[in-house]
């Protein structure tokens, strides 16, 4: 999606820092907050992000005093200020004297203040005092030197995304009657005929609150739409007091990675910077390979604009069941991963580590023993590192796959237990997809179905279960361009008022992928099936010929237009026999580009190892590389501007990697030349300049390591 904002965040470093909460600490401790920040190479901080208890004590008045001071501390030692709007938690006094403010679950209980986040977003209370608190830090601090981004609210929908309150019934009435206009419309499109449904009155229409058994899955859906509007309309809300206020100042609001809640393409094109909060568990050794998709989102948000890592952990966090610390180095290569995917900078939560609350285990830059601790060590230590990569700050990430994310799939794949099968789970696909493109080296950008798709070779949709025929059309102008697009199972299945698509899956998609679905056949749990390959000579397949591979969780009855060519069958089973990956050549050959497209469906749920071998044949087919040894410790990125490449090479593991890398590039965190291999210690990293090339390096694991 293009994006016109012309804001900018006003740092001319990759930024540095990350959340403060100096109303935790006595105010002496500042000015050593000060010092060291200076000293770690801070340049920007996250405040007061939940502090309006304390800057309005009581209603009406402010007390600034504070923040001011803090602010003039800060600023003083040159580090500017990412200014929360306060508004991620309400103070009590607003809640005592508007209990019905706070949220409700979907049981209708309300949920009590003691926490934070404690409010309804439908709530007009609540909205009539984010205004007037947005706009008194607006006009208060909108001229001050060192604002350098606003930063509305937290994280929206952390704690409270959906809220089945009075209020939020009402909300959801008016949205539905915009979206449907009469209740002749709304009736038809949830298909109330279907158990007895039809609404004679609006004020009939409630939440979908828990029911007596399944609930009608078009008004779940609308109910999900409508939650997220509902959270977006709140930050429009701080939004457009903000650009009144201060019309030059950049705005965010930290997102939670690939969070299922929000629908982030709605929300980044209200914002003026991406910027997203990632926390990968040190204790799983791959966390990396969903952090890419996560961050191949962020920089896909705004176009391929570079986007902000503006909260991550130091070290451990302290909201897992059992949370362990990053390992020596561990930080240190996660934020360069945030950077190579194309944040300029790395921030944390939280600056000083908390003595008390709920986050006093959680890690932060200045650890519990103060400089001597290794958090502070070890974040000191980067941050003076980080000078070095100077030149890749506003540079663009390449990538040549893409991957469609569609809130909308996500949403009617999961809101409903009326389903062939609760196995398949839209973000486990989308990441067993990412996962095979990381193996083979590629990196993934994500992508709306309607595109763009300009600059793809290879479009690939893990599930568009709610599709339409815009999508259809720009995939299928995608493929008669040249492009190989990769379809999912339970794609085309139905429209936007969840009515399934006359004739059955693939729906729009019917002639575009020349399949057609009979039935869904999910597999049942602890069942294992498979799938074969056609034999070499067959459709051209290259090592994947003859491959056998094991399937669970999902397959389809397939019927195969004339044209379409099978790629592999089920070869157990009910279905065994019948095709389960199929391939339909470009529509038109007219063009040399046509006659290369190709839209490839795969019915199933291949295990990891048959998902990357089937993806290394789509590469091939869009002339891309692929990585002959997988190593998934292993990742490289390309940042470029016109004249540069800036490739990352990253370790993830504890293992060293050998890896040949171009000869001759300045590797800018050792300032040394490369000679054509390379050796990455644990979680080492090294970052090569080389000229521009047609094509970014291709990094790959030396032959001398298996
Ligand atoms: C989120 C919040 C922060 C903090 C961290 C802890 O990212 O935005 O306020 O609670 O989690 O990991």
């Amino acid at each position: 999606m293009a994006d016109e904002s012309p804001r900018r965040i006003r740092l001319d470093a990759l930024a540095y820092g990350g959340d403060y909460n100096p109303d935790q600490w006595a105010e002496h401790i500042w000015l050593d907050d000060a010092r060291l920040m200076r000293e770690a190479g801070v340049n920007l901080v996250s405040l007061p992000v939940f502090s309006w208890p304390q800057l309005e004590p009581e209603p009406g008045v402010y007390d600034w005093g504070w923040l001011d001071r803090v602010i003039e501390v800060l600023w003083g030692a040159g580090i500017r200020i990412d200014l929360a709007t306060a508004t991620a938690t309400p103070p009590s006094w607003l809640i005592r004297s508007h209990p019905e403010m706070l949220p409700w679950n979907e049981d209708g209980q309300r949920l009590e203040f003691g926490s934070r986040q404690a409010y309804c977003p439908s709530s007009p209370v609540w909205r009539e005092h984010v205004g007037r608190m947005t706009r008194a830090i607006a006009e208060r601090y909108g001229e001050h030197p060192a604002l350098a981004l606003w930063h509305v609210s937290n994280e929206y929908g952390d704690h409270v995304s959906r809220c089945w309150c009075p209020e939020s019934s009402a909300h959801f009435r008016r949205w539905l009657e915009a979206r449907y206009g009469d209740l002749d419309g709304l009736n038809e499109a949830w298909g109330v005929n279907v158990w007895g449904q039809r609404y004679v009155a609006w004020e009939h229409i409630e939440a979908p609150r828990r029911a007596t058994g399944p609930v009608n899955p078009t008004q779940l859906l609308d109910f999900e739409r409508f939650s997220s509007d509902a959270l977006l309309e709140l930050f429009q809300l701080e939004v457009d007091v903000l650009r009144e206020v201060t019309p030059d100042i950049a705005v965010t609001t930290n997102f939670m990675s690939l969070l299922r809640d929000l629908d982030y393409w709605d929300f980044a094109a209200a914002e003026d910077l991406v910027t997203d909060d990632a926390y990968p568990d040190p204790a799983d050794a791959n966390a990396h390979v969903p952090a890419a998709l996560n961050y191949g989102l962020m920089r896909s948000l705004k176009g391929g604009r570079p986007w902000l890592l503006l909260e991550q952990a130091a070290s451990a966090v302290s909201w897992r069941d059992v949370n362990v610390p990053k390992a020596p180095g561990q930080m240190r290569v996660d934020s360069l991963q945030a950077i190579a995917h194309g944040s300029d900078g790395a921030m944390f939560f939280q600056w000083r580590q908390a003595k008390y609350g709920q986050e006093k285990f959680h890690s932060a830059m200045l650890g519990h023993r103060g400089e001597a601790s290794r958090s502070f060590q070890e974040t000191k230590a980067f941050g003076a590192e980080l000078a070095r990569l100077a030149p890749v700050r506003g540079t663009r990430v390449r990538a040549s796959v893409a991957l469609v994310v569609d809130w909308d799939s996500w949403w009617g794949s999961s809101a409903t237990e009326s389903l062939p099968s609760q196995r398949l789970d839209w973000l486990t696909q989308a990441r067993a997809w990412n996962a095979a493109f990381f193996a083979l080296g590629q990196p993934v950008d994500t992508v709306r179905a309607t595109g763009p798709f300009d600059g793809y070779d290879v479009v690939v949709v893990p599930n568009l279960y709610v599709s339409d025929a815009a999508q259809a059309g720009a995939l299928a102008d995608f493929v008669a361009r040249g492009g190989q697009l990769v379809v999912g199972p339970f794609s085309g299945v139905v429209d936007a008022t969840e009515k399934v698509h006359d004739g059955g899956a693939p729906g729009p998609l019917r002639e575009l992928l020349g399949i057609e679905v009979d039935e869904q056949w999910p597999v049942p749990d602890g069942v294992s099936e498979s799938v074969e390959f056609v034999p070499a000579g067959l459709a051209g397949l290259g090592t994947l010929a003859g491959a056998r591979y094991s399937t669970g969780v999902w397959s389809e009855w397939l019927e195969v237009h004339e044209g379409t060519e099978v790629l592999a069958s089920y070869a157990s089973g009910e279905l065994a026999g019948r095709a389960a990956i199929t391939r339909r050549p470009a529509a038109s050959a007219d063009s040399a580009a046509s006659a290369a497209g190709g839209a490839w469906y795969v019915s199933a749920v291949l295990e990891p190892a048959g998902t990357v071998e089937l993806f290394r044949e789509v590469l091939a087919a869009a002339g891309l590389p692929a990585r002959d040894a997988l190593d998934t410790d292993l990742e490289a990125v390309t940042r470029s501007d016109e004249t540069t490449d800036f490739t990352f090479v990253l370790n993830h593991g504890r293992r060293e990697l050998v890896v040949d890398v171009p000869t001759g590039a300045a590797e800018l965190l050792t300032g040394e030349t490369t000679t054509g291999r390379l050796t990455l210690p644990r979680f080492g990293v090294a970052v090569l300049a080389t000229p521009r090339a047609a094509i970014a390096p291709f990094i790959t694991l030396s032959d001398t390591t298996d």
